[in-house]
């Protein structure tokens, strides 16, 4: 990443070919002292991993699987805060480096045209009710033709390349993702989660529009209408209940 301007973000880098999963590198390098902004890389996975216990296809040379080591002094509950913030960058930094129209889906999905071309899944350790670091781990499908999907992937899927109609740099976004992260990071933990939601907000494709998600509870359907200050979704059923969705998928409608 030669014209890297970070600080911190990506100065420590770890490449690699085929791996089981990037986090698990991560995770290990935290073990044996690595500082925050260590970014581990690969070109393939044999078991990326997705939230909640999914499995990441992720296809040798055309995607960005990717692992950032972050060490914030927060709270454990602050964590759905984070995977916002992680979003809000990643959306920049593909609007900026691959000019394509692209929106973000409750919590963390990149959406472009209804379909998604980016993961993200945070995984963490703490200790008395800090956070001891976390590993924010992100997937993008840059390069991927139609080809590199399984059929059933192929109509809730899609790449950069394939909706932009050209292969875009995965150095270029990687770059870029590791410079918008870092500015928005370091306003995260100078004043807090209030400036990010207003990103965050601005750049959703959830907001103002009707859904339908399950909780323990059951199924709830309604308006998503706002985030609030812990990043949950604020819902209004048809019944005029105003409900918080914490975590979880969400389906839009
Ligand atoms: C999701 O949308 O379910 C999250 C997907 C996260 C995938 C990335 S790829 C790099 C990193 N390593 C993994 O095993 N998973 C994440």
């Amino acid at each position: 990443l030669a014209g890297l301007r970070t600080k911190r973000m990506g100065q420590k880098l770890h490449v690699y070919g085929e791996v089981d999963s990037t986090q698990t590198i991560a995770h290990a390098l935290v073990a044996s002292g690595a500082p925050e902004g260590t970014l581990v890389l690969a070109e393939s996975q044999t078991s990326g991993r997705g939230r909640m216990g999914r499995k990441w296809h992720s296809p040798a040379g055309k995607g960005i699987w990717m692992s950032l080591v972050l060490t914030p002094r927060i709270p454990v509950y602050f964590m759905p805060q984070l995977t916002l913030l992680c979003a809000v960058a990643l959306c920049r930094s593909v609007q900026k480096t691959a000019h394509v129209d692209a929106g973000i889906k409750w919590p963390n999905d990149l959406l472009v045209k209804g379909k998604k071309i980016s993961g993200i899944l945070l995984e963490s350790s703490g200790e008395d009710e800090r956070l001891k670091y976390v590993i924010a781990g992100i997937g993008i499908s840059a390069n991927l033709s139609v080809d590199d999907y399984p059929e059933e992937l192929r109509s809730v899927a899609t790449s950069l390349a394939i909706e932009r109609g050209a292969d875009v740099s995965r150095e270029a976004l990687v770059q870029s993702f590791l410079q918008e992260f870092e500015e928005l990071y370091d306003l995260y933990l100078e004043k807090g989660f209030a400036p990010i939601r207003l990103l965050w907000e601005a750049q959703s494709v959830t907001l103002r529009r009707p859904i339908r998600t399950h909780t323990p509870q059951g199924i709830v359907e309604g308006m998503a209408e706002s985030l609030d200050d812990s990043g949950a979704l604020t819902v209004v059923t048809k019944e005029g209940e105003r409900m918080k969705i914490y975590s979880g998928d969400i389906e839009l409608k």
